[in-house]
């Protein structure tokens, strides 16, 4: 059977108080809703259907990036979850067979942690009989969200939104997270008898409930972790989204084996991969895109994005490592090193105060303490290729478009402009002079002066 999402994500978020759409503020480095994506994908359906309205434009082209088969559909007016759903209906059409196949599941743009594990348990109780199945959990503060009533059966009865609950319901704490699991069949004719004669003048998908008991069909609750439907509606939630993510990141990579000497100051993206037996120091940020190989040393004060360290390999203190930077298997990269989109083959070592982009560097090389490669003439950017076993002295600037060859030096405080060629020694500085005794007569008649000065 065709499992088929909507993902709601037209609302306003005005309580981020943003010029940005909610969905796209970043939670671990990737937008809201690429969090909700993935969830959704995780139930590998037929279709996923996105609801945008608020900021429609900018949120199109985020998921344009994200995934180009991924239907959006735009919601003219906010008119409420129950109207948001109805207007992904008609993209949904032929992939539940005119909507008379399979299951919906409807999640929110701004609810980054639901598990697929939990979605399939929704769809299990939908393949036992349910019609419509709600996710629900226990609220800490129950405050605004929509309560659970339940039959004396443990059924769903029915979803009061707060501003319609009686004194009674408002007491329920089993709450609406806002996830649904409907039969495609039924969801249509039961999104067309939502009214919208209700405090907010909304149509609350909620309803479909009990207008489903209404028809004889029953509805369950499953219920899960108030920390899985964690919701983004202000930055304080974000904020605590994001804390929430990083203590789970941190305690997954300990537990496959990475060591982290000050967990709380190590921080994780979304996509972050490291293998076993590599540590970690304290402060260490990893953008969205690293992959850390096993046995790897990441020294304290270091930040790493779009980049790749292999086994072995040691990085920093301080370094900095910019997308594009694919290090081979034991490399050094030390204190106050910048690297960009450049590959550093096996065993390089770039110690000290350096910056390498868009290069290619040997296996063996050593580049000297400050060198620059100069790859930016103001309007585009050059490559630089630098062999195997060389050995680049200190303070050096490689101009590129430039290439050293396999075994090559350059001599301390060289600009390099020229290829420098395979076994060749090139030195690009002004030739040492040397006076004799004349720094002293220089320094006499300094002196001279300066007292000649304080006498006056
Ligand atoms: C909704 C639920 C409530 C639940 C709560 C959980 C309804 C009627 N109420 O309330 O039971 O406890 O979520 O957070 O469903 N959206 C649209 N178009 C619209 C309106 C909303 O796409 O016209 C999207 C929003 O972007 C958001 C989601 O739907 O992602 C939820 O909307 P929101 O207005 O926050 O619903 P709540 O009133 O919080
Ligand atoms: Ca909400």
């Amino acid at each position: 059977m065709p499992t088929s999402v909507i993902l709601l994500a037209a609302g306003q978020g005005s309580r981020m108080k943003s010029d940005l759409p909610k969905v796209l503020h970043r939670l671990a480095g990737a937008p809201l809703i690429a969090h909700a994506l993935d969830s959704a994908r995780g139930l590998d359906p037929e279709r996923i259907v996105v609801v945008t309205g608020v900021g429609a434009e900018q949120v199109d082209a985020a998921l344009a990036e994200i995934d180009p088969d991924i239907r959006v559909v735009r919601q003219p007016e906010q008119r409420g979850t129950g109207d948001a759903a109805r207007v992904a209906l008609s993209e949904l059409a032929d992939a539940t067979g005119d909507g008379t196949e399979g299951d919906v599941v409807v999640l929110y743009g701004d609810t980054p942690f639901i598990r697929p594990e939990t979605l399939e348990s929704m769809l299990a109780a939908r393949a036992a009989g349910a019609a419509v199945v709600i996710l629900g959990f226990e609220a800490a503060e129950p405050g605004a969200y929509g309560r659970l009533v339940l039959d004396d059966m443990g059924d769903l009865a029915a979803i009061v939104e707060a501003r319609e609950a009686t004194e009674d319901q408002l007491a329920i704490r089993l709450c609406n997270c806002g996830v649904v699991v409907a039969d495609a069949a039924l969801l249509p004719g039961l999104l067309a008898e939502i009214r919208d004669d209700n405090a907010k003048g909304e149509f609350y998908l909620t309803d479909i409930v009990a207008l489903a008991r209404k028809r004889g069909l029953t509805a369950k609750a499953i219920i899960c972790d108030e920390a899985e439907t964690l919701g983004v509606n202000r930055r304080a939630d974000l904020a605590a989204a994001e804390a929430a993510f990083q203590t789970r990141a941190r305690a997954e990579a300990m537990a496959n084996g990475v060591t982290l000497t000050d967990p709380a100051t190590v921080w994780f993206s979304h996509d972050t991969h490291i293998g076993r037996d590599t540590a970690i120091g304290p402060n260490v940020f990893l953008g969205p895109g690293v992959t850390v190989e096993t046995g790897v040393e990441i020294l304290a004060f270091c930040h790493l994005e779009g980049c790749h360290v292999s086994r072995g390999s040691r990085i920093g203190p301080f370094a900095r490592l910019r997308p594009g930077a694919e290090l081979a298997e034991h490399t050094h990269v030390g204190n106050f090193v910048e690297i960009k989109n450049a590959i550093v083959d096996e065993g390089a070592k770039i110690n000290h105060l350096a910056y390498v982009g868009d290069a290619h560097v040997g296996a063996r090389t050593n580049i000297g303490a400050g060198t620059i490669f100069c790859n930016y003439d103001g309007v585009f950017k050059h490559h630089t290729e630098v062999g195997t076993d060389v050995f680049i002295g200190s303070n050096s600037a490689l101009v590129a478009p430039v290439s050293i060859g396999d075994g090559a030096m350059v001599a301390a405080g060289s600009t390099i402009t020229a290829d420098v060629a395979p076994g060749a020694l090139a030195v690009a500085r002004g030739p040492q002079v040397s006076k004799p005794g004349l720094a002293l007569r220089l320094m006499s008649r300094l002196r001279a002066l300066k007292s000649a000065k304080a006498g006056r």
